[in-house]
């Protein structure tokens, strides 16, 4: 009989995969460690006292209104980004509950998964990531709410001198109802049919930006094309808009005055604070001297001036150390909470798999099964108390067993885990 080719082992194995799997041999749901990257539920630290830290640097931050900056450092795969997932899961969370019980904290989040080559690029990425539509909206609730204050004189002054389709006053009411006052379109639209006064609004609208969000003109002429001019134009566009704001003269001073602003919109809109995770901050190190220089010099400058942001960076010790601790200012202020993660121990170990393995039981408890316990011992070895290789391993252990019905996991089964990875 001919041999089975590789690619039709692959394809049976493949067609396998699809039949959900059934563990139950090893009393389990599923394998429940991550195979690669993140899994989908972050589980909490380990241990106590960086839990405290959290809560430590979210209500202080809150509290005093101040800057304040939170540095994870780390090894390669001992749970930089996991941490910090968690941490914008935790704000993102009380965000939404505190919104329930009406408790003042409404704060945004943004992930930008490396630092980027510019503080620009850091400014777009946290516009990506609170959609630029939004910010739209948001400017439109600031420039509606100005002009509802004085709205009984509205028709008087809006109303165009020449128009012949000039609708009666008593018909420019419904610009103030919903839906039609949350949408700056469907308003500008009825607005226009209503015959009335669009250069005078533009007008209107530019000093109500530049009174309530930034007082530099060229910006505020930006966000008012962002929301009069640009009906359903591609978001890149409406990036280019804001971009262009940024030119070669100046940079960092406009970088400066346009995250400023960013933050007073979303204050404006009830939203207090702004948390910006950087991962992988030390690709930084990659940057030319100068870049690397400016960005530096930028980033220190708008944590001085901006009390209402904070930065949440993970990096190497090493990088920490050797290239950021050059900059003193900025050293102290990213550095004002540091939460170090270490390798994990036996204890900590055992109690990682027992809440993966909680995750994919029918009903959670203390114990390691279907691992026996003088696995942990050597797994801990093996792996040399690396998150990821450690949480690796467990994943090989559980499918291999699961490929030879097993329904124990011992040392073996671990040492063939091992032998899977070439490690
Ligand atoms: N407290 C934790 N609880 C459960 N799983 C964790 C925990 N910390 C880390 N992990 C898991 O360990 C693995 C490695 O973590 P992560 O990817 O966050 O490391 P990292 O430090 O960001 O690595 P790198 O330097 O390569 O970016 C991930 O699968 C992650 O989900
Ligand atoms: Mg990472």
């Amino acid at each position: 009989m001919k041999e089975e080719s590789i690619v039709d082992k692959l394809l049976k194995d493949l067609q396998k995969e699809k039949i959900e799997k059934d563990y139950s041999i090893l009393r389990l749901k599923f394998n429940p460690f991550p195979f690669a990257g993140l899994p989908r539920f972050i589980l909490p630290p380990l241990d106590p006292e960086i839990l405290r830290k959290i809560g430590h640097f979210i209500s202080s931050t809150w509290k005093k209104e101040e800057y304040s900056g939170l540095t994870i450092v780390g090894d390669y795969g001992m749970g930089k980004t996991h941490l910090m997932k968690y941490i914008q899961a935790i704000i993102n969370e009380l965000t939404l509950k505190a919104r329930e019980h009406k408790i003042d904290f409404s704060a945004v989040t943004c992930f930008i998964d490396r630092p980027e080559n510019t503080p620009q690029r850091v400014i777009h990425k946290i516009i990506e990531d609170i959609e630029l539509d939004n910010i739209r909206k948001y400017i439109w609730k600031i420039v509606i709410d100005n002009i509802m204050a004085k709205k009984d004189r509205f028709h008087d002054q809006y109303k165009s001198k020449q128009s012949l389709l000039l609708q009666p006053k008593e018909k420019w009411g419904e610009l103030f109802e919903e839906p039609i006052k949350s949408n700056y379109l469907e308003f500008l639209e009825r607005f226009r049919k209503k015959g009335g006064d669009i250069k005078k609004l533009q007008e209107d609208v530019r000093n109500i930006i530049k009174k309530e969000i930034v007082s530099d003109s060229a910006l505020a002429d930006r966000y008012l094309n962002l929301i009069l001019f640009t009906e359903e134009k591609e978001a890149d566009i409406s990036w280019d808009i804001l971009a262009g704001y940024v030119t070669k003269r100046d940079v960092q001073n406009k970088e400066i005055i346009f995250l400023n602003s960013i933050v007073k919109i979303l204050r404006s809109v009830g939203f207090k604070h702004l948390y910006v995770f950087v991962d992988e901050f030390e690709d930084i190190g990659k940057l030319s001297a100068a870049k690397k220089t400016n960005y530096l010099l930028t980033l220190t400058t708008l944590i001085n001036r901006e009390a209402r942001w904070s930065v949440v960076i993970s990096l190497p010790r090493s990088v920490l150390e050797e290239e950021i601790k050059k900059e003193p200012p900025l050293y102290d202020r990213l550095t004002s909470t540091k939460i170090s993660l270490r390798p994990l121990d036996e204890k900590k170990g055992k109690e990682l798999l027992i809440k993966y393995l909680n995750l994919a039981r029918e009903k959670e408890n203390e114990s390691v099964n279907p691992f026996a316990e003088d696995c942990i011992k050597e797994m801990i070895k093996t792996s040399e108390g690396n998150y990821r290789s450690f949480l690796l391993l467990a994943y090989n252990s559980i499918e291999v067993a699961f490929e030879e019905h097993k329904s124990k996991i011992d040392t073996e089964i671990i040492e063939k885990a091992r032998e899977l990875r070439g490690i």
